[in-house]
């Protein structure tokens, strides 16, 4: 059976005494309230080390925000994925909307760092999701299909273990507009079909695939009620350790 995730991304937030302050707040909820699903707290590089040592890890994994798509040497400002791993970090989240949009990541470019992801034994958090304009277009069937496909399906099937998706719709990203756990479920089930056309049924069905945009506790129970909606990526409701909890409560 594929995991249920509830992931947080803090994004640009936090500074580092918040951010260690956030991670051992959220520990002790899950210290009283065991979860039911693999909970990951996604901070910036400078938390990492911090929060591994502040948590649990039996009930907190973490995850850093991106990494360099280059091994290591003279990039100034990167962090590459050797240097994510030993902190402890377990995960990567990688194409992330606004790193494509905000940082020029372009497809071949999340393959490279998807590449030295798995190669220095990190999971990914691979983020996918079409804006308005296309949803609009009705094309967000095609627009997810190539992101999959372009940085991800040069995987072998061993490798595809270690990914995990997140649908992330840009348009409901922040804005406080979410997908109706109907349109989640209709493409987080065109997404397994798309794997399973690649890998076959059982690495579809193993594939963890996470709903993101404005999930929170008040519609996180209803969109993680779908059948191919496995969990979530949250950006704004991560912040605060009740709102965080609230939404890994939809499993209980
Ligand atoms: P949001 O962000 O929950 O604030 O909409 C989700 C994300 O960007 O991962």
């Amino acid at each position: 059976m594929r995991k249920k995730i509830v992931a947080g991304n803090w994004k640009m937030n936090n500074t580092l005494s918040e951010g260690v302050q956030l991670a051992k707040d959220v520990n002790k909820i899950l210290t009283e309230k065991a979860p039911n699903c693999t909970v990951i707290l996604g901070t910036p590089f400078i938390h990492l080390a911090d929060v591994v040592r502040s948590v649990d890890n039996k009930l907190i994994k973490v995850s850093a925000e991106n990494c360099a798509d280059k091994e290591k040497g003279a990039y100034t400002g990167e962090v590459s994925a050797a240097m994510v791993k030993s902190t402890g970090a377990e995960y990567v989240i990688l194409g992330h909307s606004e790193r494509r949009a905000y940082y020029g990541e372009t497809d071949a470019i999340l393959k490279e760092k998807v590449d030295l992801a798995l190669a220095n034994n990190l999971k990914v958090i691979f983020c996918i999701g079409e804006v308005l304009e296309q949803r609009e277009a009705g094309k967000q069937n095609e627009v997810v299909k190539a992101q999959v496909e372009n940085a991800l399906f040069h995987l072998s099937a061993e490798q595809f273990a270690n990914i995990v998706l997140a649908y992330e719709p840009v348009w409901a990203i922040g804005t406080g507009k979410t997908a109706t756990s109907a349109q989640a479920q209709e493409i987080h089930a065109f997404i397994r079909g798309v794997l399973a056309a690649k890998y076959g049924k059982q690495v579809a069905d193993d594939t963890t695939i996470l709903y993101g945009g404005s999930c929170k506790a008040s519609n996180a129970k209803e969109l993680f009620a779908q059948p191919d909606v496995d969990g979530g990526l949250i950006g704004g409701a991560s912040l605060k350790a009740p709102d965080f909890y609230g939404i890994i409560e939809a499993f209980n």
